[in-house]
């Protein structure tokens, strides 16, 4: 057991210790930036009063979220992926999707969740400045894939 995760080797501690992102009011201005955290590109967003980070790349293909609109489905806001509009949850990184009873086809579509498939990372406002601590959440989801290795590069041709 290791409540207080000192036992953890100093290279895993390194990976989430929080980092600095940038000022309060730079990001409140411009309600998006991008950043990268111990290796990692992250996009932050500011909506109505609140912080978000998550991975950059779409869970899907890899699209990138940062030129991506903010809607809200449901009443949950959520960043739509500029290249196929999949539809992830700011608060919880989770996709969005309608469906319908295929039985009763004059029912209205209602909104599902495919459970969490875009990882969030945890922000912190401390005197005017902004920091991102990456998840340590043990599972495995679906935008790890375009946040590490080869994928992990956004071309600057967006
Ligand atoms: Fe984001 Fe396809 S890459 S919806």
């Amino acid at each position: 057991m290791d409540p207080d995760g000192s036992e953890q080797d100093p290279e895993t501690k390194e990976q989430y210790a929080s980092v600095y992102v940038g000022r309060e009011e730079d990001i409140k201005r411009s309600e998006r930036i991008t950043a990268v955290v111990h290796d990692r590109e992250v996009v932050i967003f500011y909506h109505k009063g609140e912080f978000h980070a998550m991975d950059i790349r779409c869970y899907h293909s890899g699209g990138p979220l940062h030129l991506g609109e903010i809607e809200e489905f449901d009443g949950r806001a959520c960043i739509v992926c500029p290249w196929h509009k999949y539809k992830i949850t700011l608060e919880t990184g989770e996709g969005l999707y309608q469906s319908i009873d295929p039985k009763d086809p004059s029912a209205k579509p209602m909104w599902c969740s495919k459970g969490i498939k875009q990882r969030i990372h945890t922000v912190t406002v401390d005197n005017g400045n902004i920091y991102v601590t990456l998840s340590n959440e043990p599972f495995k989801c679906d935008s790890d894939y375009y946040a590490t290795g080869i994928f992990k590069v956004i071309p600057s041709s967006f």
